[in-house]
């Protein structure tokens, strides 16, 4: 298992689109790796079309899209076509890989195999993962979710809005944020310290406790 801040494991893996090292593969990319219970399953059909559809938006935020199932990659390249039927889109070549975990060697590294989903032949399959990995090669985000559920990807993009604008300032991005949004300041930055970057700028909310803890501020632009 991998935690938050710790470096993504990298490794060999078969995909739709061949051979790749994940490491080399994700460069200085950002990258989100999420697995699916099984091929020609309806929520995950529901799911990898959604991320097609959202495609674009990981491109215009430079992050690399992976997939990962227990599949093969036959499995994966014959689903594919009906992956991209279901998006209704002008789809020619589909635009990320996915990954045949076979031996399920990457899902038991990451912790990624569900006791309760199995196989025909009663072989764990994956849950519904989400990592997000930065260029550094650190896991910025994981989420786990059960079979039933189907993901919403516009949340995992608004995640990757927010991890990189509190990379680059000061500043934490409160509940149902999205870009463009105020956001708080940082409760470690002390109110002399705050005053002096923000001055008038800067909202205080006052609460019961009289603590200085609640200040807005507009969204940071990358020359503020
Ligand atoms: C689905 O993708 O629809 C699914 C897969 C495994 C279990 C339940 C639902």
């Amino acid at each position: 298992m991998v935690l938050l801040g710790e470096q993504f494991p990298n490794f060999s893996a078969e995909t739709s689109m061949g051979t790749i090292q994940l490491h080399e593969w994700l460069d200085n990319s950002w990258g989100i790796l999420f697995s699916h219970p099984n091929d020609f399953t309806p929520v995950c059909t529901t799911e990898l079309a959604r991320v097609v559809q959202l495609y674009p938006e990981f491109q215009r935020l430079g992050v690399k899209v992976i997939a990962l199932s227990c599949n093969s990659v036959e499995s994966h390249i014959t689903w594919i076509e009906d992956i991209k039927s279901y998006t209704k889109m002008q789809v020619s070549k589909f635009p990320y890989p996915i990954i045949a975990d076979e031996s399920r060697t990457i899902a038991t590294l990451l912790g990624m195999l569900d006791p309760d989903e199995v196989d025909d032949n009663g072989i764990p399959l994956t849950a519904r993962a989400v990592f997000i990995i930065d260029p550094l090669k650190k896991m910025r985000l994981s989420i786990l979710y059960p079979a039933t559920t189907g993901r919403n990807f516009d949340e995992i993009l608004r995640v990757i809005e927010s991890l990189q604008l509190t990379d680059r300032h000061r500043v934490a991005t409160p509940v149902d944020w999205k870009k463009g949004e105020d956001v708080m300041v940082l409760p470690t930055i002390p109110p002399e310290e705050a005053k002096k970057i923000y001055g008038d700028k800067m909202k205080l909310i006052n609460v019961p406790s009289g603590k200085q803890y609640l200040r807005i501020v507009a969204q940071p632009t990358d020359s503020s």
